[in-house]
């Protein structure tokens, strides 16, 4: 299984589906667009959070996918904005729309696996979407490799509830029977926490929200 492939086929389908640009989509992309008003939320929520911290800051996003945030962030006061995401067609997109606002000293996209970048050059580190996608121990390398810079990081919370049995059955149906296994993950709080602990040198809380659904983040902001 070629990761970097799968996602250079679904990430731009993907992100039209769930930020409702376009509805000529397949029936099952629907529903799963409906369940994830969260997704949605999601966005605006890690803009709300990192806004406080932005002025004069390095920021890197890791799998970024287009990059919507970008110009929010960098509105808002951050110094400059690099997107990391191995999807090369969406690196390209979003590198097009930066060149076109005439952002392109202050935002870049790079084509790259995250998981092997050894070091990051930034202040704050976050990603929307990616933990979900990772083990355990890509979960740790990135952790690893960015020590001593703040963190935020989404992801999705193993628990009991309606909306994460809804989520298992469209993962099941829409990715679970043929794709080798990978698949998005849920991770119990503490266990992410635990792996942040062992390579971070600030104090990490968990943040939820009844919006979010089953989704949290991680932070150390
Ligand atoms: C669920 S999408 C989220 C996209 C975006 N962050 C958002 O919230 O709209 C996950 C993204 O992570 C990227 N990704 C997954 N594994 C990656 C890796 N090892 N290195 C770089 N990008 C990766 C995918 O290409 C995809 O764009």
């Amino acid at each position: 299984m070629d990761y970097q492939q799968f996602w250079e086929k679904k990430i731009i389908q993907w992100e039209l589906d769930r930020y409702g640009e376009i509805t000529n989509s397949t029936s099952i992309e629907r529903i799963a667009n409906r369940v994830s008003i969260s997704l949605r939320f999601r966005i605006e929520y890690a803009e709300i959070l990192l806004k406080p911290y932005l002025r004069g800051m390095k920021i890197i996003e890791l799998g970024c996918g287009s990059g919507r945030l970008a110009e929010k962030l960098i509105d808002n006061g951050a110094k400059s904005y690099i997107g990391i995401d191995f999807a090369t067609n969406a690196v390209e997109k979003a590198n097009s729309r930066i060149e076109r606002k005439g952002l392109n000293k202050k935002v870049r996209f790079v084509s790259s696996d995250v998981i092997q970048l050894s070091e990051f050059d930034g202040d704050i580190v976050f990603s929307l979407g990616l933990f979900d996608w990772l083990t355990p121990q890509q979960i740790g390398q990135i952790f690893k490799s960015t020590g001593s810079t703040h963190h935020m990081h989404s992801f999705s919370e193993k628990r009991v509830s309606v909306s994460q049995w809804i989520h298992r059955v469209y993962v099941h149906l829409s990715y679970g029977r043929h794709n080798n296994g990978y698949v998005p993950q849920y991770y119990r709080a503490n266990y992410i926490t635990c792996i942040a602990k062992k390579h971070l040198n600030f104090p990490l809380k968990i943040i939820r929200d009844r919006r979010l659904s089953f989704g949290a983040f991680v932070t150390t902001l």
